[in-house]
Order: structure tokens, then sequence, then C-alpha cells
């Protein structure tokens, strides 16, 4: 079996504060010096491995998954504040939740939601203000939680939706906030747990709003049931739903997986968007190719004119090989195991960098460089083996076509009503549970054709 590099326990420890911050340049370097896996025992009995070998990562998340379960990062961490949902289970729940819900996000149902999507698009573009620099993360990030909720509920649902909708927006992004100060300062989690101590900041604050969020959800839902609308929406979609035994999902669990679809559905989205908007306004030539495709959005259709639009498909997956923002997953190994002359020993950590992988020189040409066209439908099949920017296998992210055509359509609804120039000269970003973009401030001008 071949010897996998072990960084000793003490550098890792003097540098933890740094990589805390930002693991980025400790995964590069170490890449860089021991080749595509390096291991690291922070504590006794505990192996995390670092990978952004291709086979090793389809080994783990197709070939072999059952082997391998999510951490406790995942499921016990992010769970505390997101439920137990499709996200954050593993084994038989997570199957038969998976097996449900699947459906929902097909082309056909996701097709249905395509106006409601667009509605809220057209919406956050006509408030964006042109002729100064503005944050597009901020403008992204409000779109996408729109796009995600108008897409679960109807309007009708409840008379204060769109304040809900606010409340929702606010009690995730603070949770997300609060699981990201536990993560980063790990030392610090006496003080958080303690409301006396930390007040607003605070995990049992934080799990206080968590609870007030399921009451919103509940309330939607109990509305929903005593109605007889079916407006077709995600939610309609989930409540028709039945396990293979033919019974529905409880209602705690409905509250689960919506809570899960906000958080894995809106700000991976966000980012993209942030990184996409940039990519584009600095490479003023992709921009121009992207232009003569927007001829094809069609109000009655947008599903059709989507597909006609290969060129931003293309830019939309060069912005998720740069700029993933699942950057990494993990998996720990349940029995002992191995992939090709690798051993897996039973527990060990599996982290996988998909941002490592997308940006490795032996399998992209110019990694770092932007270029759509390495995506063109001829071309895209060979990167089928190590371009995962949604996973892969059993577990790869059931909003993908979701995420692909809201993107494509809110790039193309951005190219019909505005000229887009960058303020700063390159992209910056930080890693935090996603990947986040950083400093994405846009100038944005109306185009002369839209300009009243
Ligand atoms: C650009 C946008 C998105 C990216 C890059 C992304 C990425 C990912 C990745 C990499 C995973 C797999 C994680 C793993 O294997 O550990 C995942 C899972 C998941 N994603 Fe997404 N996602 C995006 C958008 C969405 C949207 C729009 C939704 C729903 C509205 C969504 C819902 C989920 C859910 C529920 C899972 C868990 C699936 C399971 O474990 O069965 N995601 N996503």
């Amino acid at each position: 079996m071949r010897k996998i590099e072990q960084i000793p326990a003490l550098t890792f420890l003097a540098k933890s504060r740094q990589i805390y911050k930002n693991p980025l340049p400790f995964h590069r370097e170490n890449f860089q010096k021991y080749g595509n896996t390096f291991k690291i025992s922070p504590k006794p009995g505990l192996m995390i491995h670092f990978t952004c070998d291709e086979k090793i990562t389809q080994h783990i998340l197709q070939k072999n998954q059952k082997n391998f379960n999510k951490s406790t990062l995942q499921t016990e961490d992010l769970g505390k504040y997101i439920g137990h949902g499709l996200l954050t289970e593993n084994g038989e729940k997570w199957r038969a939740n998976r097996k449900l819900i699947q459906p929902a996000f097909y082309k056909k149902s996701i097709s249905s939601l395509m106006r409601t999507m667009d509605e809220v698009i057209q919406e956050e573009f006509s408030k964006i203000k042109t002729d100064e620099a503005i944050d597009v993360y901020e403008v992204f990030n409000d779109l996408a939680f729109k796009v995600v909720a108008r897409s679960l509920f109807d309007l009708a649902d409840i008379d204060d939706l769109e304040e809900k909708i606010s409340r929702l927006q606010f009690i995730t992004e603070k949770a997300q906030k609060m699981l990201i100060k536990e993560l980063r300062i790990p030392w610090m989690k006496w003080y958080f747990d303690r409301e006396w101590l930390s007040g607003e900041n605070s995990v049992p604050h934080a799990l206080e709003l968590i609870e007030e969020a399921r009451e919103i959800l509940r309330n939607i839902i109990n509305n929903r049931r005593s109605s007889d609308r079916e407006p077709g929406d995600l939610l309609d979609m989930l409540l028709h739903s039945t396990y293979e035994d033919g019974s529905y999902m409880e209602d705690d669990q409905l509250v689960d997986e919506i809570l899960v679809l906000f958080i894995a559905g809106h700000e991976t989205t966000a980012n993209a968007l942030s990184f996409a908007a940039q990519l584009l306004a600095h490479h003023p030539e992709t921009i121009a190719k992207a232009n003569k495709e927007i001829s094809h959005l069609d109000n009655k259709d947008l599903m059709t004119g989507l597909m006609q639009m290969p060129y931003i498909k293309q830019c939309v997956d060069e912005t998720l090989r740069m700029y993933p923002p699942a950057y990494v997953t993990d998996r720990v190994a349940i029995a002992a195991d191995s992939c090709e002359d690798i051993a897996i020993a039973k527990g060990s950590i599996w982290l996988i960098s998909f941002y490592e992988m997308h940006r490795r020189k032996d399998l992209w040409e110019d990694p770092e460089v932007f270029n759509p066209d390495r995506f063109a439908p001829d071309k895209a099949k060979a990167y089928r083996d190590f371009y995962f920017p949604f996973g892969a296998g059993p577990r790869m992210c059931v909003g993908n076509n979701f995420a692909v055509f809201e993107m494509i359509l809110v790039i193309a609804r951005m190219l019909e009503r505005f000229e887009i120039t960058p303020v700063h000269d390159s992209i910056d970003y930080h890693p935090l549970i996603t990947l986040k973009p950083r400093n994405a401030q846009l100038l944005f001008k109306k185009k002369a054709a839209t300009e009243n």
C-alpha cells in the first residue's frame, strides 16, 4: 500500500488560527508538497485525509459510497441548526427521504416553477441601482433566497408571506453565522453556549430563532393543508409525494427538509451568481458571445428558451469549476476499505477538495484562466471524472438542475437589461462553510433598449 504523507500535528496546530480563517492556502501548499492526498492527526484516534485525487473521490462518492457517511460536522453541527433533512442525514432515513423529494426537482417540475422564478428575478433587477458600484453578492443573496422561497410557497399561503420570507432569511443567515463562529473559534464554544455572557451571539439565541423559523413554516404548511388550493409549487409536490409504503411525510420532517432547501439552495446559488457576474464583467469578450443568445428568452416558454443558450450554460459550468461554492465535502469510512493502492482505515475522515481538483494543472489546461469554451458540448465529456461542482453519486446535489436553470435565467435577464463592468482588478473570496465572494462590487449601466 502507498504511504500517505502525514503532516506533524504541531505544524498543523501552529497554523490552526490561519487555517480556520482561510484553509485554501494550507490545502494548496500541502497538495503541492505531498501530491494529491495527505493526512493529519490533530488528536489521538482522529485521522483526517485531505484529497483532490479524482479516483479516491469517485471511490468515496460513487463506487463504494455505501461505506461512507457524512461526518458529524454535517450531521450534528449543521443538523443542530437546520434539523435533520437530506443534507444532514445518513443511512435509511436519508435514502427514503431522497426518494420522496427527488421528483420535485425533475426537469418537468422545475419547468412549472420557471415563471415564478422569472418574476422574482425581474423584480430584483428592477431594484438595482445603476451607475454606482454595488455589491452583487447582496443582490444575488436576496434574489436566490426569494427564488427558493417563492418556488416553495405561494403568495396566498399567508397574508404577509413577503415579510415572513424576510424573517426566514434573517434567521437562517443568523444561524449560519453562529455555526461559522462555533467552527472557526472552537476554543470559544463554552462562551457561545452561554446566553447570559454572549447574548445575541449565543447558541441558545440562535436556536430560539430557528424555533421561530420552524413555527413560521408549520403555519404555512397548516394553512396550505386546510385550504383546497394546489398551486403546483414545491410544497405542493412534497405534500402529495409518498414513501414506498404509501405514507406521507410528517410535518416535522417537512419543516426540516424545507429548512435544508433554504440553506443548501440559496447561498450556494448566490455565491455562484456573484462569481459568474464578476467573471463575465472581467471578460467582455464572453459577454459579447453570451449577448448573442439572449434573444432566445421566450416569456411563453422559458425552459425551451434557456435550452437554446449553450454558451451561457458554459459560462455557468466554468464559473462552478473555478469557484465551486461547495468547495469541499467530507465523508467518514464506516469499515476498513481500499482504493487502488491506498488503504482507508475504519473511522478515518476524508476531506475532498473540489476547488483544488478543479484547478489541477495535470487535469485542466490553464486552470487559472476563465475559458467557458472548454465546456463546449463536444468537449465537456472529457471532464466528467474530475468535475464535481454538485458532488457525485447518490448524494449529488438534488437541486442541481434547479440551480443551473436559475443561473442561466438570471444571467440572461441581467445581460438583457444591463451592461456590467468590474470595479476591482481581481476577484476575491473567503471560504467559510461555502466559498463566498468578497468585495464583489460591479457597475451596472442600463442598456439603451431598456432605458425609460
Ligand atoms: C450553484 C448552486 C449549488 C451548488 C454548487 C450545490 C452544491 C451541492 C453539493 C456539492 C452537494 C453535495 C454535498 C456532498 O456530497 O457532501 C449538494 C447537496 C445538496 N444540495 Fe446543492 N448546490 C447548489 C444548489 C442547490 C439548490 C438550488 C438546492 C435546492 C433548492 C440544493 C439542495 C441540496 C440538497 C438538499 C443537498 C443534499 C442532497 C443529499 O445529500 O441527498 N442545492 N449541493
